[in-house]
């Protein structure tokens, strides 16, 4: 769908100008998911980052469909009247009907349109919409699965939506794309009404292979062998998994977002999809190339400071020699890989005491999970560092107002009675106020389900509770981050740009933004060849390794051969030095062209050379063990080095679209960019 003409002669099914190149002016596209204006996961980074692309192509003919939220659309969301014609006569006719359908521009780079239907507003249908359903494919909902009976309004919603539009489309041609099982309804819907658009369907994942793989079941190797609707049904979801199936063989085109899940879907779906197109970036480069260095130690600041407050009184480690690392997605304990990260950092822990290493890996668990507010331990960590900051502040003042009087009387000031004994006091008292009985809380809120949660269990079977001993610290805090956060007020990308390597040894990953995230801003990662990003990075990165991509094997090996070469992989980057992370951000953040939803669909037969210049590996430079890092550059100028080092790598890799590939005429993509 990027392009501004369409043609998709070789699928079948499609309405009668198939085989027609038709001019963007003469079509209307929807895209329809859940996560329009909704975060739930990676789908909702699908749609905001491709919105400006796509609104670029399409402009005023592309449409967002998702559900309505007050507070969403409060936020992120202006509202208007729509100004096609045909859209504003469909949603006219919906509310005059008894449906509340809003319309708006979604306040997101691109700002595309969106028609927001409020689920709860239509409920009432629910029955009589059941029925219609059971009519189009004989898939009947339980009344207790109130999710897959939200899913069922919202298709009928859209189906209802899509047919007011076609019946006033004035000779426009309709093409609808349906993201994952919970827009799927609209689209088996609509087939069955027999709407003249042209439909797509877009799995970011298969039902069974989640349920399957959080199973623990060793999925990949017997994709062949389940009985998937026994599967199905023993698990209690075969009407979804009917869902999806129905969306899917509905469809003119099939489309998913990685081979992996290609392959997987051929056998948990039965149909291959027709069209891979793996997920992009919004990608932003900063006038200033060194930019992304610069955040990094901004945010890493700000990370700091908050663990100094969380560990006040243990701060018996160097926040100059401490490296932070995170996982951060919807909790999913064994699919994202939560489970052999934790095992890996026991391994790490030990490592690291037994070569005495002055390396401290401050590691955070950034998973949503059922909570009630934060506890007091953690916000008084805040407090007491915050108390701290203001004594220092005003004993600041004060010596500095006393040093001043004394320059002014020209006299050098007897350091020993610039502070008095009130000031000892003072300080006296803020050392003891730093002085705690318990350990350093290793989560940041109370937790509902604290016995039985999976990363908190794991912790207390490894032992790893921040003890002054450990070189490894753990931090689980059980919600997304957000700015207004009063406990660690950063937004997510800063929070990224600040840590030092993601952590995704994912399991289940049919893309995986995370690890792509990292990439774009120039921070290394650690993925897998079971996850969609993992398998892209091998296919157009010769060494990602090199380029700060780890990726860990879960798919020829044991877990613990995983667990081992992950714990491999964090002690080689523990051992790094601060000269080696510079460079090593550099390359990674030179991937960043190859996730551009601009050139995405472009990259084929495109891959990313080695870099010719010292690798970053510790393994392959003079620092063989943690001690040398120990050594570090503290005293070279950095920024010197640094850009020294920068422009040498950059004369060594050069970006394959940066080439003789450049389409559309284009001379040098590159010379898009502002450096
Ligand atoms: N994410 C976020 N805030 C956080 C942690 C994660 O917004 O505190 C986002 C992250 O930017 C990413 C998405 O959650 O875009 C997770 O997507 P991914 O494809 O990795 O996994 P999914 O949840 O879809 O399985
Ligand atoms: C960036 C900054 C440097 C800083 C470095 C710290 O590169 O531009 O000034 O020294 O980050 O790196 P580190 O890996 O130790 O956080
Ligand atoms: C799904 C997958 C995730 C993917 C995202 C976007 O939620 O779990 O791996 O990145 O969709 O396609």
């Amino acid at each position: 769908l990027r392009g501004r003409s369409l043609s998709v002669t070789s699928l079948s099914g499609l309405p009668q100008w198939e085989a027609e190149k038709l001019p963007v002016e003469d079509l209307l596209l929807f895209e329809v998911s859940w996560e329009v204006t909704n975060k739930v996961g990676g789908i909702y980074t699908v749609i905001q980052t491709k919105a400006k692309t796509t609104a670029d192509e399409w402009g005023e003919n592309y449409f967002l469909i998702g559900p309505y939220f007050e507070h969403n659309v409060k936020t992120q969301v202006e509202q208007c009247e729509p100004v096609n014609d045909a859209v504003r006569k469909a949603v006219d006719a919906m509310n005059k009907h008894g449906c509340q359908v809003h319309f708006g521009r979604w306040l997101i780079e691109g700002s595309p349109y969106v028609v927001l239907f409020d689920i709860g507003y239509s409920a009432w249908n629910l029955d009589r919409w059941k029925g219609d359903f059971w009519e189009a494919c004989s898939v009947g909902i339980p009344y207790h699965d109130r999710e897959a009976n939200d899913m069922l309004i919202f298709g009928s919603l859209t189906a209802w939506f899509l047919k007011e539009v076609t019946d006033h489309a004035d000779g426009k041609h309709v093409i609808a794309q349906f993201h994952e099982w919970q827009a799927g309804t609209g689209l088996i819907l609509s087939r069955a009404r027999k709407l003249p658009i042209a439909t797509i369907f877009t799995t970011h994942a298969t039902l069974l292979g989640r349920y399957l793989c959080a199973a623990n079941i060793d999925f990949y190797n017997h994709l062949d062998k389940f009985n998937i609707d026994k599967e199905a049904g023993e698990r209690q979801i075969y009407h979804r998994y009917c869902m999806e199936r129905a969306s899917v063989h509905c469809a003119h085109v099939f489309t998913t977002v990685s081979e992996i899940t290609a392959i997987e879907a051929e056998h948990m779906l039965k149909r291959k999809p027709d069209v891979i197109t793996p997920n992009g970036l919004n990608v932003k480069k900063f006038s200033a190339v060194h930019e992304f260095q610069n955040l990094h130690a901004m945010y890493k600041a700000r990370i700091q400071d908050f663990v100094r407050g969380h560990f006040y009184g243990h701060l018996d480690f160097d926040l100059e020699k401490t490296l932070f690392l995170f996982i951060a997605g919807r909790y999913e304990f064994s699919n994202k890989g939560a489970d052999i990260f934790l095992e890996s950092l026991s391994r790490l822990n030990f490592l690291l005491r037994m070569h005495k290493s002055n390396v401290t890996a401050v590691v955070f668990f950034i998973m949503p999970a059922k909570t009630n507010n934060f506890n007091v331990e953690t916000l008084k960590g805040q407090a007491v560092r915050k108390q701290l900051w203001d004594t220092v502040h005003s004993m600041k003042e004060k010596f500095g107002k006393k040093l001043y009087d004394a320059l002014l009387r020209g006299e050098i000031p007897d350091m020993n009675d610039i502070l008095d004994r009130d000031d000892l006091t003072i300080m006296k008292r803020a050392i003891f106020s730093t002085q705690r009985q318990s350990l350093p809380p290793v989560t940041t809120h109370n937790m509902i389900d604290d016995s039985t949660d999976p990363i908190l269990s794991t912790i207390r079977r490894i032992g790893l509770f921040n003890s002054r001993s450990d070189r490894v610290k753990v931090i689980l805090h059980p919600e997304f981050l957000s700015s207004t956060s009063p406990l660690l007020p950063m937004d997510y990308e800063e929070f990224v740009r600040g840590c030092h390597l993601g952590v995704f040894p994912s399991y289940y990953e049919p893309w995986g933004y995370t690890p792509a995230e990292c990439t774009v801003m120039g921070i290394p990662s650690v993925t897998t060849n079971l996850s969609g990003f993992g398998c892209f990075i091998q296919e157009h990165v010769a060494d990602p390794t090199a380029y700060g991509i780890y990726i860990v094997d879960r798919r020829f090996c044991s877990p613990d051969d995983s667990c081992n070469q992950l714990t491999q992989f964090l002690y080689g980057f523990c051992k790094q030095s601060r000269r080696q992370r510079i460079i090593q951000r550099n390359r990674t953040e030179r991937l960043s062209d190859l996730l551009d939803w601009r050139y995405l669909g472009r990259t084929e037969g495109f891959k990313y050379p080695r870099p010719l210049s010292v690798p970053p590996s510790p393994a392959a430079s003079q620092a063989s063990s943690p001690q040398s890092s120990d050594v570090e550059d503290e005293n070279e100028d950095e920024r010197y080095n640094e850009e020294e080092e920068a422009e040498r790598d950059r004369l060594n890799i050069k970006s394959p679209f940066s080439l003789n590939h450049a389409p559309h005429g284009k001379k040098k993509l590159h010379g898009e960019y502002k450096n």
